[in-house]
């Protein structure tokens, strides 16, 4: 989308900054004007069967958002790590001046399918449910005192699925644990939409289709989604298209976030094809 510069003068933290969606978003909101504060945990997760993003990723972010025409500060840091996400804030208020907009968007995708073990099944959920659900509970925690200080609102994004709306399940601890911590951020979503509606902060989710980014486009999940395409399908899409574009989720991102949804606050925004239409 060409810049119109609606964003002028925001300043926007996002979580999994370092490609995929997170750094679409980056990109696309720094091309309306704002300021990127790019955190990522740029680190392998132990029980995580794909490799996860790297110090290059988050600096090629940076780069990508500095040629849109934004500012970017790379922050390194585990939304599992409360201390480590208040400190990117802080980081974000001295160099950056403020914040505006936060997008807990940091995920993580444990396939496995059958015959893992207890011990397998709950490392995957504690590492799952602590990027997806803690981690977005730590992120909001963190941002919520400056935005209400700053006294001029704000817009808070959450990244779930269509996982979030809908059961999606194998009976692995990870992919357990993505649907309900995909499920859970909604409550998170409607508890701070109702708590930061007086200050003027906004709280919304939206609720993506697969996206053609690392977490699906590689080897792994290839091989899973050829043996369980079941678990997959939540059912058919609605309109001609296999997989979503990383941008198609920034844009309704951008919209989100901008003036134009002022009057928007605690819905959960599908962008599924229809998939999850009743
Ligand atoms: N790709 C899809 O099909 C799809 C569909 C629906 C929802 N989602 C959700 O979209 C979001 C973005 O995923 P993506 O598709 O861009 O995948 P991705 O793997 O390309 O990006 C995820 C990013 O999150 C970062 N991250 C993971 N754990 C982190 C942690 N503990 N702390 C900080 N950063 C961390 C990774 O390093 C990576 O850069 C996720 O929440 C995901 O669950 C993805």
């Amino acid at each position: 989308m060409a810049g119109d510069g609606r964003l002028t003068g925001k300043v926007a933290l996002i979580t999994g900054a370092a490609r995929g969606q997170g750094r679409s978003h980056a990109v696309a909101l720094a091309r309306q004007g704002a300021s990127i504060a790019a955190v990522d945990i740029a680190a392998q997760i132990e029980s995580v069967p794909y490799p996860m993003a790297t110090p290059e990723d988050l600096e090629e972010t940076v780069r990508l958002v500095e040629e849109a025409g934004g500012r970017c500060l790379p922050i390194v840091a585990d939304v599992r790590d409360i201390l480590a996400m208040d400190s990117a804030v802080k980081q974000t208020l001295s160099e950056l001046g403020r914040i505006d907009i936060a997008l807990a968007n940091a995920g993580v995708l444990h396939i496995a399918g059958s015959g893992e073990s207890l011990v397998e099944s709950a490392v995957r959920w504690n590492d799952a449910v602590g990027v997806m659900l803690t981690g977005v509970y730590n992120t909001i925690r963190v941002v919520q005192q400056p935005l209400i200080d700053q006294g001029t609102g704000g817009s808070i994004v959450i990244t779930s699925s269509t996982a979030g709306l809908s059961g999606m399940h194998d009976g692995s601890g990870g992919i357990a644990a993505y649907c309900a911590s995909k499920h859970g951020v909604v409550g998170l979503m409607r508890g701070y939409a109702k708590i930061l509606g007086r200050h003027n902060i906004r709280v919304n989710s939206v609720h993506p289709m697969g996206v053609a980014t690392p977490m699906v486009v590689n080897e792994e999940f290839q091989k899973y989604h050829a043996d369980h395409a079941d678990v997959l399908e939540i059912s058919p899409r609605l309109l001609p298209m296999t997989l979503l574009e990383p941008g198609d989720v920034s844009a309704a991102i951008l919209w989100l976030v901008s003036d134009d949804a002022r009057a928007v606050t605690g819905i959960a925004l599908p962008v599924d094809c229809g998939v999850t239409c009743p």
